[in-house]
């Protein structure tokens, strides 16, 4: 499994939570931000003609701000210049407050088959807080266009006041929207944004009460039939994410665009952050990597357990195994033993406790000492 990643760095107004790379005020580089990109895509697919991607990404920033004839440009292009399988996932995130009927119409054309909407919560005030664009309404007007498309949807928990009551009501909504997945984030409060600010002030809820809530929208989902599959993903048999699951796979995946990351042939990479630094880079043929890293096999060994861990499927030993030359259960006996009570080891399967897959990060750490 490969994927592909494109960026849009582009949203109508910025939402008071956000550190991602998006540019309200830089929206009028619209035209040559897409030049650049195809220039990207047609680079990158040279280089890597000989892969085969399953999976396409559009994501942001807000893709469905754009006009949607450059998102469909970026589909020809990449798929005139990767091989990409024929099932291939394509996925667009998409924001309600910015889609209609046409730019729905055009994404299907060019063969986008999943649809992933940010609507964060069903509460029109704390939308309205949040300094989101649309109200809870234009969600339900958004999955109308999409009926009987895979579509996803992102709900954050963590929020100001929020209840336990109110995250399982936004989750009713995404289901009378007619979703499949469900990701629920937890509201990490990113120092620069405005939210951080209620941070500081002890405006949003605190680290045990978050959990509280998380643990509460597990076995409501379940109910739901929505099974969890990753720490922050759910859904409904036939429905996980292929392009997430390739990045907790350790999969290889190529980033296109500001800010895109990338991990191929065993280096990780990533393209600058600024638009203009991309630009000038494309324009004159120079690379927009701004970093790029070796991944050495110790790294590369706790890559593969974090990422593993952090999903319900868990590690698989034979994998671990074949990939590293190692006898996983004796290199890594001592934490296995010291953290029994979290683990769940079946055969050549070793799992977190379903109970304790909120807080893998704890666990998680104790394999890099080994
Ligand atoms: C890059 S955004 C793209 C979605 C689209 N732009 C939208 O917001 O409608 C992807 C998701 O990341 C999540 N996210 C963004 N900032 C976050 C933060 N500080 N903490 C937790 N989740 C966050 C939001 O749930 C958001 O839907
Ligand atoms: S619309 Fe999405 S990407 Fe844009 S600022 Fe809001 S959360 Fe960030």
């Amino acid at each position: 499994m490969s994927g592909i990643y494109i960026h849009v760095p582009f949203c109508k107004s910025k939402c008071t939570y956000c550190d991602f790379a998006s540019f309200p005020k830089e929206i009028g580089k619209m035209e040559s931000y897409f030049a650049c990109l195809y220039r990207e895509i047609e680079g990158r697919g040279r280089q890597l003609k000989d892969k085969v991607f399953n999976t396409v990404y559009i994501g942001g920033g807000t893709p469905s701000v754009v006009d949607s004839k450059y998102i469909a440009g970026a589909i020809r292009q990449v798929k005139k210049f990767f091989t990409l399988t024929p099932d291939a996932e394509i996925t667009i995130e998409i924001n309600p407050g910015t889609v209609d009927e046409n730019k729905i119409k055009e994404y299907k054309s060019v063969g986008i088959n999943r649809f992933s909407i940010g609507l964060q919560t069903g509460y029109d005030d704390q939308l309205k807080r949040l300094n989101r664009v649309h109200t809870a309404k234009d969600f339900l007007l958004c999955t109308n266009m999409l009926k009987g498309e895979n579509i996803s949807a992102d709900i954050l928990i963590g929020l100001a006041d929020q209840t336990l009551d109110q995250v399982k009501k936004s989750i009713d909504l995404a289901i009378a929207g007619g979703v499949k997945h469900i990701s629920v984030y937890a509201l990490t409060p990113e120092v620069g944004t405005p939210i951080y600010t209620d941070y500081l002030n002890g405006e949003l809820l605190s680290d045990d009460e978050v959990a509280d809530i998380y643990d509460g929208i597990v076995s409501y989902l379940k109910e739901k039939g929505f099974n969890r599959y990753e720490v922050s993903n759910f859904a409904l048999d036939g429905y996980r994410s292929k392009h997430n699951l390739n990045y907790w796979k350790r999969g290889e995946y190529i980033g296109l665009g500001v800010s895109a990351s990338s991990f191929i042939d065993g280096r990780r990479f990533i393209n600058t952050f600024k638009i203009d630094e991309y630009l000038n880079a494309i324009i004159y043929n120079k690379s927009p990597e701004i970093s790029s890293d070796v991944i050495e096999e110790k790294d590369a060994r706790f890559e593969f357990i974090m990422l593993g861990l952090r999903t319900a499927d868990g590690i698989n030993v034979e994998e671990f195994n074949a990939n590293f030359n190692a006898d996983f259960f004796d290199e890594y006996k001592s934490v296995l033993n010291k953290k029994a009570k979290y683990l769940d080891i079946n055969g050549n399967i070793v799992k977190i406790k379903e109970e304790y897959l909120y807080v893998q990060n704890s666990i998680i750490l104790d394999f890099i000492e080994e």
